[in-house]
C-alpha cells in the first residue's frame, strides 16, 4: 500500500471512500422485513394512537429490560420534558453540561433550570463528587446522563440522590440495552429516557421510550403523552403529543430482535479500533465506563494535539477528504451554547471544556464492516505521520 503523503485526499490523492461514511448507526431491516411489517400495518388499518404493534413493542421491551414499564414517545427529547412534569420537579436540576443540548434544552421546555456539573476526566461521566457543592434550595432533582454505552454510577448517584432527598432520572439516550451488575439500564433512578433514533443501537427512525418500576409515575406518563387523555388517565397539569405511530413501533420491533447481532457488530468493530489506534501516538480510544454489558453505541477518542501533531478538527477534516464523516460531539458544551453562555449558570467546567475540544467521533454500526474500520484507521495513522505537510497546507488555506 502506497503510504506516502501524497495518498492522503487532502495533498492530492484519491479518497479512500467513494461515498460518505456516517458515523452511524443505521442499521435498518432488509426491504422484505420491512414489507411485510408494513402490509401487516395497512392491512389492519391501525396507523397510530396506542395500536397493536406499539402494545407488543412495549411488552417485548419491558421482558428485555426487566422494568415494569416501558412507555414508547416520539423521541427522546420529548420524554425528557415529559419527564419533568411526570417527576414533578421544579426549580433546578443538576446536570452535566458534557452531553447532546436536547438534555438540556429539554429543561428548559418544561420551565426548570439547569445547573451544570462538570463530568470525570476518564470515563466522561457526571464527577459525582461535585454534585453536593451545587445543591441550593432550588434544587429539586438530578438528571445522571449515560453516555457512549456507558453507565455514570447509577447506583452511587441513587444513594447520594435519596440522601439529599432529590429527584433522580437519567438520560440513557445512549445506553440500550447496557447493564450495570446484572441489571439492564432502565430500572434506576426514578425513569429513563432511551432514544430511538436512527443513529442509536435500537431505532424507530424517530422514537423513544420512558421505563420505570413506578406504578404512579407510569400512570402520569401515560396521561401525558396523548394529546387527549385515554381511559386510565390520572390528572395531570399538561398534556402532549409524544405519540408512537405503528410505522415506528415496526421498525422498533425489528431492531430489537436484531440488537444482539448489532451489538456484536458494534463490539466486533470496537475491538478492531482498539487494537490499531493504540499503536498511534496522541488518540485515545475511550472504553465504555461503568458497566458489565455495553452496546457500544459510539466509537469516541480524545485527540491530545501535541502529540498527535495536529488538531482534533483538522484530523476530522483529513478524514473528510477521504470520505469519512468523523464528528466533534459533543460540541460546545452545554454551557458554551447560546441559551446558558453566561455567568448566571456554572462555566467553571475545565474537564467539560477540554472534552469538547478534544474529542473525535469515528464510524461504527451498519454503513462500516471490518475492513472499513482499518481503512479508517490506516487514515488516522497516516494522519499523524504526514502531520507536519498536512500542518503546511491547512497554514496555506487560511
Ligand atoms: C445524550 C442524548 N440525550 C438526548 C438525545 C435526544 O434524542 P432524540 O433524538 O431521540 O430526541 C440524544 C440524541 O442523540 C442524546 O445523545
Amino acid at each position: 500500500m502506497n503510504i506516502g503523503k501524497e495518498s492522503l485526499a487532502l495533498l492530492g490523492g484519491a479518497p479512500v471512500f467513494d461515498k460518505p461514511i456516517p458515523v452511524g448507526q443505521l442499521y435498518f431491516p432488509s426491504w422484505e422485513r420491512y414489507e411485510t411489517a408494513f402490509r401487516g400495518i395497512f392491512e389492519r388499518q391501525y396507523y397510530t394512537n396506542n395500536g397493536p404493534l406499539l402494545a407488543e413493542l412495549e411488552n417485548k421491551l419491558q421482558h428485555f429490560l426487566g422494568v415494569k414499564h416501558a412507555i414508547c414517545v416520539s423521541n427522546a427529547t420529548f420524554g425528557l420534558m415529559m419527564a419533568v412534569d411526570a417527576l414533578n420537579l421544579s426549580g433546578k436540576v443538576i446536570t452535566p453540561s458534557f452531553t447532546f443540548i436536547a438534555s438540556t434544552q429539554s429543561l428548559s421546555w418544561a420551565g426548570v433550570e439547569p445547573v451544570f456539573c462538570d463530568v470525570d476526566p476518564i470515563t466522561h461521566q457526571i464527577a459525582i463528587e461535585q454534585i453536593d457543592a451545587l445543591i441550593d434550595d432550588d434544587v429539586t432533582g438530578i438528571m445522571g446522563v449515560n453516555l457512549w454505552g456507558g453507565a455514570c454510577d447509577p447506583v452511587a448517584l441513587e444513594s447520594f440522590a435519596s440522601s439529599r432527598n432529590l429527584k433522580l432520572y437519567f438520560d440513557s439516550a445512549h445506553a440500550f440495552g447496557c447493564k450495570v451488575g446484572d441489571t439492564s439500564i432502565a430500572n434506576f433512578g426514578s425513569l429513563e429516557v432511551f432514544s430511538f433514533h436512527a443513529t442509536k443501537v435500537l431505532s424507530a427512525t424517530e422514537g423513544g421510550c420512558i421505563c420505570t418500576n413506578d406504578d404512579n409515575i407510569a400512570a402520569r406518563l401515560r396521561s401525558i403523552r396523548p394529546s387527549y387523555g385515554d381511559a386510565n388517565s390520572v390528572n395531570v397539569m399538561r398534556v402532549a403529543n409524544a405519540r408512537m405511530s405503528e410505522a415506528q413501533a415496526a421498525i422498533a420491533l425489528m431492531s430489537l430482535e436484531d440488537f444482539p447481532k448489532n451489538q456484536q457488530k458494534n463490539k466486533l468493530l470496537f475491538d478492531i479500533y482498539e487494537a490499531q489506534l493504540k499503536h498511534i501516538p496522541g488518540i485515545k480510544l475511550v472504553r465504555p465506563a461503568g458497566v458489565t454489558f455495553s452496546n457500544y453505541q459510539y466509537i469516541v477518542c480524545e485527540l491530545d494535539e501535541s502529540v498527535f501533531g495536529l488538531s482534533r478538527d483538522s484530523l476530522i477534516a483529513v478524514l473528510k477528504a477521504e470520505n469519512v464523516n468523523a464528528r466533534r460531539y459533543f460540541y460546545p458544551g452545554s454551557h458554551r451554547s447560546i441559551e446558558y453562555n453566561h455567568a448566571k449558570y456554572n462555566q467553571n467546567l475545565p474537564v467539560t471544556d477540554y472534552l469538547c475540544a478534544a474529542c473525535i467521533q469515528l464510524p461504527v454500526g451498519a454503513m462500516v464492516d471490518s475492513h472499513a474500520v482499518e481503512s479508517i484507521c490506516d487514515i488516522v495513522s497516516r494522519a499523524h505521520q504526514h502531520a507536519h505537510a498536512l500542518k503546511t497546507y491547512f497554514e496555506k488555506r487560511e
